[in-house]
This record gives structure tokens, sequence and C-alpha cells, in this order.
């Protein structure tokens, strides 16, 4: 293994290519445990103050590792600086040829199909926009990776945008006339080819999930991630693998259970208690919640948790009591028989939510991602 403390010390190379530079104890002992942990294929998490100078202490072990590594940072901006100043710096220091790539979601590169056929169509709302499709346009031929982040003369989120790049609905894929020349497949190509990979944590997150569902993946294979501001993780990983319930939905859910109890069973099943348990608990949540957003394990949710278990539990009941009486034939009532069939299914869904959510498989979703 290389010396890496040398490597960031007084006499190294980053201290002749960058003035100023001083060696810092913490950068060195992080960059070795990073080389520690590629070479061993562990895991490692690390948190260190603002200004430590962390980049170079993972990008260092990282490009001398010899492995292919995908590093993911929290926003597309990280991602350019990453990219554009600190990488080619450490290949400068560390004099190695590792090849390099940037990869950013579809919506970030220019699709000229859709460019041409908005230059073709010719309908637009304002003569600006007229005179920014011709900026793209000029770009567009100059331009090596159509990455739209490169012509900073038109804001990111211009509305322009989302007409001359694609969706995966919109685009034509291999049918496209323009596929040659089509900056994502490049783009991806040229991440699948590098050693080192520059992702961020949506792209990431979006990569996982599609391997979740089984629809194929954004991002090729790699030996080693390392994933800067990961204190940011958790928020991006929820929003892939969450699952959303509202207070409406439960409030609606123990209103319908009250209803469909006293047409089928009677008071005796519990149900009508569980029901009025969790639009208590949902009433106290609400309360303790208060206007602001708030967020939490599932287990600090307390009573609200509990009143969903029960529910869940009961209506679990109910749907075998359903499913019951549908194999005892239900007694030569046709129309009895398809309503309470439709009944069923209804709590078959209501089941599915609710025991999704009481058995906290949220947390453990989002726990397993990060
Ligand atoms: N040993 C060093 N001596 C002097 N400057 C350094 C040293 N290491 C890194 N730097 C510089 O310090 C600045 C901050 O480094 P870096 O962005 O890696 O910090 P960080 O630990 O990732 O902080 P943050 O938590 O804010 O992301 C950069 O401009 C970098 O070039
Ligand atoms: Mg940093």
């Amino acid at each position: 293994m290389q010396d890496i403390p040398a490597i960031l010390g007084a006499d190294g190379p980053f201290a002749a290519l960058i003035p100023g530079f001083a060696p810092r104890l913490q950068q060195q002992e992080l960059a070795e445990a990073v080389a520690a942990t590629l070479a061993g294929h562990e895991v490692f998490i690390a948190e260190a103050g603002t200004g430590t100078g962390k980049t170079f202490a993972y990008l260092v072990p990282a490009l001398l590792s010899g492995q292919k590594v995908i590093i993911s940072t929290g926003t597309k901006n990280l991602q350019d600086q990453l990219f554009h100043k600190d990488l080619p710096l450490v290949r400068k220091a560390l004099a190695v040829s590792v090849d390099v790539a940037l990869l950013k979601g579809r919506a970030n590169y220019l699709c000229l199909h859709r460019m041409e056929s908005a230059l073709a169509e010719g309908r637009f709302r304002s003569r600006g926009e007229v005179a920014q499709l011709g900026v793209i346009e000029r770009w567009s031929a100059q331009t090596r990776s159509g990455d739209i982040a490169e012509l900073t003369e038109l804001n990111e989120d211009a509305p322009l945008w989302s007409h001359v790049t694609s969706t995966a609905d919109n685009c034509l894929g291999t049918e496209c006339g323009r596929l040659d020349d089509c900056f994502l497949v490049k783009a991806r190509r040229r991440a699948q080819e590098a050693d080192v990979l520059v992702v961020n944590h949506h792209l990431l997150f979006a990569d996982m999930a599609l391997r979740d569902e089984g629809f194929g993946e954004l991002l090729p294979g790699a030996n080693a991630f390392i994933l800067d501001e990961a204190h940011q993780l958790p928020e991006t990983a929820s929003n892939f693998f969450g699952i959303s319930l509202g207070g409406n939905q439960l409030l609606e859910l123990a209103r319908d259970a009250i209803v469909e109890d006293l047409r089928e069973a009677g008071e005796s099943s519990g149900v009508r208690q569980a029901a009025e348990r969790l639009e208590k608990a949902v009433r106290e949540m609400r309360l303790a919640f208060g206007v602001e957003a708030h967020r939490g394990p599932w287990h600090e949710a307390g009573r609200l948790a509990a009143g969903v278990q029960g529910m869940g539990e009961m209506a679990e009941g109910m749907a075998e009591r359903g499913a019951g009486r549908e194999r005892g034939g239900g007694r030569g009532e046709g129309g009895g028989r398809a309503s309470w069939q439709g009944r069923a299914t209804g709590w078959g869904w209501g089941v599915n939510v609710v025991c999704a959510v009481g058995s906290a498989a949220v947390p453990a979703r989002s726990g397993a991602a990060i």
C-alpha cells in the first residue's frame, strides 16, 4: 500500500501543487482509513468537521485503489466541483492516469432529437424562448457532454429545458435517429468504462429503486461506493423507498371499518373499538405534530403506530371472515355475495397498507438503503 500520510504530507505532491497546503493529521488518518476500507472491502462511516479536507482524503485512496469506484455526492453542483476541479487536481498530484467520468440524471442532458423537433415546430410562448432556443442550438454544436449545466447563460430551471431534454417516457430509445450522437447514451457508456465515476445521491437511489423493482439499472456495477455528504442520505432514501400514509386515509379507514362492522358483525367483534382508538390516535398525532413538517422514526409515533397495528389485525380478521363467508357459498344470495366480495377486496387493500406500515417496513427498508 502507498504511503498515504506522506502523499498528503509536508513534502508530498499536494504541498507542491496547492499554495497554503499544510499537513493535517485528521485528513491523513481519514485517507488511511478509507484506503484500508477499500483494500479490505469493508464498510466505514466517517464524520469530520467542515473544511477538514475530506475530499482529498477519499479521492487519494480511491484513485490509488485500482478498483472501480462510484463516488456519490449530495448535489449536482458538488458533483461538478468534484469532477471539474478536485479530481483533475488529485490526478495531477498522484500522476495517475485513472479514467474518470461524470453521470447525472437523464433530465440534465440535451436531447438532440427533441431540440430539432422544437426548432421544426416553432411553437413558442415568447420571443425570449425563440432566442433561448437559438442559444441552445449554437451550444449543441460545441458541447461534448451535452450537460445543460455547461450553458450558464440559461438558468437550469428555464421552462424551455423540458422541451429539449427527454424523459424515460418520451425517449425514442433505439428507434431514435440521433441515437449515435445521444449525449445521455454517451455519458452512460463513459460511466460504464470509467474507473472512477461521479454521481449524485438522487441518481444513486433512482438506480437502487430500479434494481429493486427489477426494471434494469442506471449505473454500472462497482467494487466500492464512496458516499460524500452522507448526512443527506436518509432524506433522499426516504423519498425513493418511503411509503406515505396520511391522517385522512387513516380516518377514512376507521370510518369504513365501523360501517362495515355494523353491517356484518355487530358490536361484539372489537373492530369498532379498534377503529375508535385509531381515530383518537390520529387526532392526537395531528396535535402533537403541529403545523411544522416533522420527521421521525416510526416507533416514535407511539400510540398512532399501536392504533394502526391494532386496526391492521382487525382488518385482517374481517378479510378472513369475508373469505370464509365467500368459501361458504353465500347461501344462494347472488347479489349479497357479490357485494361482500367487493368489500373483501377493498379490505385486502386496507390490510396491505396497514401491515406494511405497522410492521415497520418503512424504516427497515430505508435503513437497509442507508
Ligand atoms: N491539507 C490541506 N491544507 C490546506 N488546504 C487544504 C488541505 N486539504 C484540503 N484543503 C483545501 O480545503 C478546502 C476544503 O476542503 P474540502 O472541501 O475537502 O473540505 P471538507 O472536509 O469536505 O468540508 P465540508 O464538510 O464543508 O464538505 C478546499 O479548498 C481544499 O482545497
Ligand atoms: Mg466535503
